[in-house]
């Protein structure tokens, strides 16, 4: 997830596109860039950091005059965050200039195809690749801009929103989306580019958001002209008056960025799969295991070291490694790993997991299994963050920024991740039989679409947190794989609504939390059809005779405990080892509905920070 300003008018563009990036920060801050053309040249200023360095650089090193201008605020995908990946990208004549928000997956062949034809590349992005293509078209073809972005998008796959000019024709920049959002602005003879309406919310409220597979030609003092990438119909423009504010706009209408993204499980759970799940070849393409595949093959044990959120998704992988790979696994927390002389055998494989990248017992952790001559391999969502540098491999979760501190799509992007590696590992070794192995990436591409199935529960969950937002205690309950997405719910609930909230495996109850449970005492139970589900419904029979009140989270069309508990919540059927996907959606509302109702800070919580960066 990157951010994306332009502006074409009779204005000065530096200082809209300024203040724009700012306002897009949210979306990425690690490395941040401007293109002006100042009526003679393209003016082009770019820095790793956020979007204060950039200012401070501009003033070091160009001018700022000229009304025509596109910016960039990264969040890496391709390419650690430095100098020379930010955004904008020149092509090789140095005549077109290019911001992107999204992935280009076959960047690769592309690259490899350009490079025999005399292109080269200063940066390891997709985005560069991208604006040599669109040159390459632009010169073979001899077309205008517009149809050589056509041409050239339509040799590309993955997801973008983009936006680029010429300098040779400054009258105009084209903008193109494909799973990315992209926003027009329709001033006074003046258009505005952006990748939400907040850089130009003062300057216009009249806005056209282009569909996906949509590319508008935008002629400074004329028009925009919208057109289909794939089929070259013209498409009438539809103007629409925005009736939000500023805030609302970043949280993309949410209330608050924590609903934003658990809202945006789906395409950040597809993001994680994009280009690495094949499943009509049946091919788990990841570099950083392809790479490593002897030392995961040989290992005899997998440990991993993560903390919080992050360590529930690591315990979930320990369900899927042992199941479908057969390697055993440990689970430690970073901090008690870090410190406790632990035993590391030659052949083990360590596995760190962290959204931030940057929580200091996690990166002590891998430095003392480092110290110790494992191989260690990171699952982090920050690009270029700190354990995914001290890591010797990984794989990166894709999941855009996590702005609410309550951890929600990195949990369901880390169990993705580690979902693609168990069951990549488990055809490797023959742990797996080929039907079990093909229906499992058909059921997990089709996760996305069944997360926003589990969604339409929100407004059920809503009054069920109604009923429960004064209890002081909360129990949840779950087996097998569905244990660790109990401790998560209990954690999502204490850390946002501050009551008191335990995880427990379903059968261990009985030997303590039952004394607990009286009719004051909501009980979340995790009991879908698959995974151990007559063993659940006997424990919920045992609430029952107690009077504890029972939140049954079950598979769709559930008839038995629907008979026994006050509430149920539906998720859609899936494998049993993908269940964690979907069980974990209306945990997450519930939190969240709940902490709403006690008027508590959801995207701040007292006394959290986003990163932990002390032990
Ligand atoms: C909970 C939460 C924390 C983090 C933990 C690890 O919602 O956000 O428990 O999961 O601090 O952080 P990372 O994953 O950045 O290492």
């Amino acid at each position: 997830m990157c951010g994306i300003v332009g502006y074409i008018g009779h204005r000065e563009a530096y200082p809209i596109i300024m203040k724009g990036l700012k306002r897009l920060e949210y979306r990425g801050y690690d490395s941040a860039g401007i293109a002006l053309f100042d009526g003679n040249d393209i003016k082009l200023s770019k820095t790793k950091g956020k979007v204060s360095d950039l200012e401070s650089r501009v003033s070091q090193e160009i001018t700022t005059e000229g009304s025509l201008g596109i910016g960039h605020t990264r969040w890496a995908t391709h390419g650690v965050p430095n100098d020379i990946n930010s955004h904008p990208h020149y092509s090789n004549s140095g005549n077109l200039v290019i911001i992107h928000n999204g992935i280009i997956e076959n960047y690769e062949s592309l690259r490899t195809e350009l490079t025999k034809r005399g292109y080269s590349f200063t940066s390891d992005t997709d985005t560069e690749v991208l604006v040599n293509l669109i040159e390459d078209v632009k010169k073979n073809e001899d077309t205008k801009l517009g149809k050589a972005v056509q041409i050239a998008l339509n040799q590309v796959v993955g997801a973008y929103a983009i936006a680029v000019f010429d300098k040779t024709k400054p009258n105009e920049i084209v903008v193109a989306r494909l799973g990315s959002p992209l926003a027009i602005g329709i001033g006074d003879d003046e258009f505005f580019v952006a990748s939400d309406a907040s850089p130009f919310i003062e300057y216009t409220k009249n806005a056209i958001y282009l569909e996906d597979e949509q590319m508008a030609i935008i002629r400074r003092g004329k028009d925009v002209k919208i057109r289909k990438i794939k089929s070259d119909t013209l498409v009438d423009p539809y103007v629409q008056e925005l009736q939000i504010n500023l805030e609302q706009i970043e949280k993309g209408g949410y209330d608050h960025f924590m609903l934003k993204e658990i809202y945006e499980q789906p395409s950040a759970i597809k993001d994680t799969y994009r280009g690495r799940l094949r499943v009509k070849s049946g091919i788990i393409k990841m570099a950083g295991i392809d790479d490593n595949l002897d030392k995961f093959l040989k290992a005899n044990r997998i440990i991993v070291v993560a903390c919080g959120t992050s360590w529930h998704a690591g315990l979930v992988s320990e369900y899927i490694f042992e199941d479908l790979a057969r390697i055993p696994v440990e689970v430690e927390y970073a901090s008690e790993f870090r410190y406790r002389n632990p035993v590391i055998n030659k052949g083990d494989v360590v596995i760190a997991i962290s959204q931030s990248g940057e929580t200091a017992d996690t990166l002590a952790a891998i430095k003392l299994a480092k110290s110790r001559g494992a191989f260690v391999f990171g699952v982090c969502n920050v690009v270029g963050s700190s354990i995914a540098r001290e890591t010797d491999a990984g794989a990166y979760t894709h999941a855009g920024p996590e702005i609410g501190v309550a951890s929600t799509k990195a949990f369901t992007t880390q169990i993705t991740v580690l979902t693609l590696i168990a069951l990549k590992l488990a055809k490797e070794k023959g742990t797996i039989t080929q039907s079990a192995y093909q229906s499992h990436l058909e059921e997990l591409s089709l996760i996305p679409e069944k997360v926003e199935t589990a969604l339409k529960s929100d407004a059920h969950v809503q009054m069920i947190s109604d009923i429960y937002k004064d209890a002081r205690n909360f129990l949840y309950l779950g087996r097998g794989y569905n244990f660790p997405v109990a401790l998560e719910g209990a954690l999502k609930l204490k850390e946002i609504s501050y009551i008191h909230a335990e995880g427990y495996p379903a059968a261990e109850m009985k030997h303590g939390p039952i004394a607990l449970i009286d009719e004051n005492m909501p009980i979340v139970v995790i009991a879908t059809r698959k995974g151990h589900y007559d063993k659940v419904v006997s424990n919920i029979e045992e609430i029952k005779s107690r009077s504890g009140k029972i939140i049954g989270i079950v598979t769709e069309g559930d008839v038995s405990v629907k008979k026994l508990a006050d509430h149920v919540i539906e998720v859609p059927e899936t494998l049993e080892s993908l269940t964690p996907l979907l069980t974990t959606i209306p945990l997450q509302l519930l939190s969240y509905h709940i902490a709403v109702m006690l008027d508590k800070n959801v995207d701040q919580p007292r006394n959290l920070a986003k990163s932990v960066t002390v032990e």
